[in-house]
């Protein structure tokens, strides 16, 4: 089956079902600027899963794109990427565990509407209970009712099937799906036997759904209490099951992935399995990436891109890939994804020499290294590593060009560890705020953005388009296209622009309309293709001129702008060319 065909066959059998198609968000959320990247389908439906009322319904099926760069080291075997895009199918305050274990059996084994998969090969996780929540004896009920006998339903603990994401925000007990996809056939009858193979990441047992069961709140890490509705948040790995239907067990040789290395093969001189699948997966991504209005850059999204598009590079070369080729990995990619996603055809252009352009850029910078690298007369693990800190040159390189061994090669990988500790960590950092970070101030600072943004477009003109957005309780940050520093003079009006609106207590609402009707309102937005889905518009309303600000937003926000207190630009500064940055606090 091909996966054009599991995406439809998904949405249409939850559609049956009495679910609403919608389309998928950006890669870079919108409105919740405390994540890089949507990491999975739920992130973008937050708001709706405490509570707010979906445009949509109560029902909602959707493919979702997301990235996730956690499990980087890992891209090259059978299943991991950095890519995917997540069946889901979400009940916000509706249907229950009932419901969503019945139709997630059906989806996978019926022939007629579903995947038609053995039901012979299905093993079940659920959740075993701890403090926070009971055993999930229920869940497990359901699946034998479907058929799945007993000794295929394993418990287990909350670090494998409890889904949350950040310290904020909705959670829940989830039980998952894995699919045996040995010629064999597994016939495992105990836990152990399960938990065995996963401990070996033995690959012939795939996962392939969770079922999430989101009736928790999780405050500042810790379970707090229960949601005012039971939703449920489902995420199935379009690629994982590609290769399942597709019986490659891996997902580089399924239709998502096998044009792509084609493509490497004619350009590839060397024989190197993980380096075409990493090579593959991080230009899928970076292409993505890339249609979505990021660039490479040394800051948030545009550095974890510009990273994709560098270890791309530096594996090219160890398959000996002709220099500029990738921008070609890149045409495959659009070709192959135009029609599902047609902002990357639109994007075509800028995907193709942004990617060029880091790549040129990054073999000046590896030059340079090469021949720092080639006057050394002794080489230490300290050299070593500052030759890859500062010019990206690979260990295997630096030997290969000094021609000499390394006298302390483990100070190399010690230094190496730190580093990579010390990014992930700055990583956590980042996520620490979590999704749904719906604390007073928080709520604040996002009407305070939607302020922000309203009064940079009536003193610096309509040119100006909003690139990014970052809130924490102690600050906004807003990036926005712009060709020149502003002055101090601007900066002021921007400032009492804004002051004014606050003191001006205006109110703050939301309509909901279809995407067209919002369009002709004249609303800042960002939609994603498919016209006639129900869209919220956020106006902060102008008592004189109708509305001062209206923005296409999923919230929350607060009533009235009386509320925010004083507003301040703490730091105005050049993120890259033509986009500015404003650091903002409310005081
Ligand atoms: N949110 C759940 C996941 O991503 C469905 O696995």
């Amino acid at each position: 089956m091909k996966s054009s065909e599991i995406r439809s066959r998904f949405l249409k059998f939850f559609e049956k079902r009495g679910h609403k198609i919608i389309s998928s968000a950006p890669l870079v959320p919108q409105n919740d600027p405390t994540v890089l990247f949507n990491t999975a389908g739920m992130q973008p439906l937050v708001p709706y899963l405490l509570g707010a009322d979906h445009p949509a319904g109560k029902r909602i099926v959707n493919v979702q794109k997301c990235v996730r760069t956690q499990d980087i080291d890992e891209v090259g075997d059978n299943t991991h990427d950095t890519f995917f895009e997540m069946l889901g199918n979400w009940s916000l305050g509706d249907y229950f565990k009932e419901d969503a274990i019945k139709w997630s059996y059906e989806f996978l084994t019926s022939k007629e509407e579903g995947l038609g998969l053995d039901p012979k090969r299905l093993y079940i996780t659920v959740f075993e209970g701890d403090e926070n929540a009971p055993k999930d004896v229920e869940s497990a009920d359901i699946w034998k009712k479907c058929g799945i006998p007993e000794n295929r339903i394993y418990f287990m603990g909350a670090d494998t099937n409890w889904w949350s994401v950040g310290d904020n925000g909705p959670c829940g007990p989830d039980t998952e799906m894995f699919y045996d996809v040995s010629t064999e056939g597994l016939n495992l009858s105990s836990k152990e036997e399960f938990l065995k193979l996963e401990a070996n990441k033995d690959q012939r047992l795939i996962e392939i759904w969770n079922d999430v069961f989101m009736e928790y709140m999780k405050l500042n890490g810790k379970v707090f209490g229960k949601l005012t509705q039971q939703n449920v948040d489902t995420g199935a790995g379009l690629e994982r099951i590609a290769a399942v239907m597709q019986k490659t067990n891996n997902i580089f040789a399924t239709d998502l992935f096998q044009p792509i290395i084609d493509k490497i093969n004619e350009f590839s001189t060397k024989d190197d399995e993980r380096a075409k699948r990493i090579v593959a997966d991080h230009l899928r991504t970076s292409v993505f990436i890339i249609a979505d209005g990021v660039t490479p850059s040394n800051s948030d999204q545009g550095y974890v891109l510009r990273r994709l598009i560098r270890r791309a590079v530096l594996h090219a070369d160890k398959l000996g890939m002709k220099h500029g080729s990738l921008f070609w990995i890149a045409e495959t990619v659009i070709e192959m994804y135009r029609d599902v996603y047609p902002e990357v055809e639109r994007s075509r252009d800028l995907i193709k020499s942004e990617i060029d352009n880091e790549e040129q850029k990054f073999r000046t910078t590896l030059q340079e290294g090469v021949k720092k690298a080639a006057n050394i007369t002794e080489l230490t693990g300290q050299i070593a590593f500052d030759l890859y800190q500062s010019h990206g040159l690979p260990l295997e390189v630096t030997k290969e060009i000094t021609m000499k061994p390394i006298k302390d090669e483990q100070v190399f990988f010690e230094l190496m560890a730190k580093h990579r500790e010390l990014s992930r960590a700055g990583a956590e950092q980042k996520f620490k705020g979590g999704l749904a970070d719906i604390s007073e101030m928080s709520v604040k600072y996002h009407t305070a953005t939607h302020l922000l943004n309203a009064a940079l477009r009536q003193i610096l003109g309509n040119d100006v388009i909003q690139k990014g957005s970052n809130i924490t309780p102690e600050r906004l940050r807003f990036d926005f296209t712009y060709p020149n520093k502003l002055t101090n003079e601007q900066k002021k009006q921007v400032e009492d622009l804004v002051n004014q609106k606050i003191k001006e207590d205006l109110p703050v609402g939301f309509k909901e309309m279809s995407k067209k009707e919002a369009e002709k309102t004249g609303a800042v937005h960002a939609f994603g293709e498919k016209y006639g889905e129900m869209v919220k518009v956020y106006s902060i309303d102008d008592k004189k001129d109708g509305f001062f600000s209206r923005e296409f937003c999923g919230g929350p926000h607060v009533s009235h702008t009386g509320e925010l207190g004083h507003f301040k630009i703490a730091k105005e500064e050049a993120v890259s060319a033509g986009i500015r940055r404003i650091k903002a606090i409310l005081e």
